[in-house]
């Protein structure tokens, strides 16, 4: 169950995410996007027996490891991390085809695992968008992207960075094509700041579309009460 994997995340769903459904992660800069999506995965894969692959083109397997480490979690054998960042700098450069590598690895994973393969993780499509010159209409491009992870019949997280504002960072219309959407925000309350988290939608799932507070320490991720609007 999703939402017993995250301390908390019980008191924003009612009812549980159904398999196979695309979510967009969004937030700002240090919002605790990679670790929020990390932790979900990990916590859900060691409860399940399932695999879950997690892709990285932000930041290299260590940096992104010494990030989970901070919040009290480690490697798990079912939740397998891989680096794009290396390939795609050093060989490729703008003219990777990153569709046929993600769904070739993914290809992979089905092949060793089968239906135990049943979560994704990728972080993040911003970060694609930035190195993808080779294509034109990135609009398509996130059409096809969530097309295929749906075909694999893979629950996925798709991190999608947002300005400090709140507003994605989008190129194309993915707000419309995923099923759910997460917003980790960043929001200043009396000169403190303080991090929520907010379902903005989830299809056929119920549950809260308040902000509510969220705690990171070196124990992990926990989401507290609805935030009180003070503006
Ligand atoms: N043990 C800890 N105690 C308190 N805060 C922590 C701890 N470990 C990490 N953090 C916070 O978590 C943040 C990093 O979270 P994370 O990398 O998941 O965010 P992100 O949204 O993915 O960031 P980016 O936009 O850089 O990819 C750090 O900036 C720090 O504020
Ligand atoms: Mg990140």
């Amino acid at each position: 169950m999703f939402r017993d994997c995250i301390k908390g995340l019980d008191r924003v769903f009612q009812s549980e995410i159904k398999p196979g459904k695309t979510i967009l992660v969004t937030g700002p800069p240090g919002s605790l996007k990679s670790s929020f999506v990390h932790s979900l995965m990990k916590v859900y894969v060691e409860r399940t027996g399932e695999f879950g692959l997690y892709t990285t083109l932000e930041q290299d397997t260590s940096s992104h490891l010494e990030g989970i480490e901070s919040i009290g979690l480690g490697l798990s054998r079912n939740l397998q991390i891989t680096d794009y960042s290396e390939i795609l700098m050093d060989e490729y450069g703008g003219n990777f085809n990153y569709m046929e590598f993600t769904e070739m690895m993914i290809d992979h994973f089905k092949g060793r695992y089968g239906e135990r393969f049943s979560l994704y993780g990728f972080d993040s499509l911003g970060a694609l968008y930035s190195m993808m010159t080779e294509v034109k209409n990135p609009r398509k491009f996130a059409f096809q992207f969530f097309t295929m992870l749906k075909k694999h019949n893979l629950t996925s997280f798709v991190i999608m960075e947002s300005s400090q504002t709140g507003e994605p960072i989008t190129m194309g219309n993915e707000p419309f094509l995923c099923d759910g959407i997460f917003h980790l925000g960043i929001k200043r309350n009396r000169g403190h700041l303080t991090r929520y988290f907010q379902v903005i939608k989830m299809r056929s799932t119920k549950h809260s579309m308040d902000p509510y507070a969220m705690k990171v320490d070196d124990n992990g991720i926990e989401i507290l009460g609805p935030v009180l609007d003070t503006s």
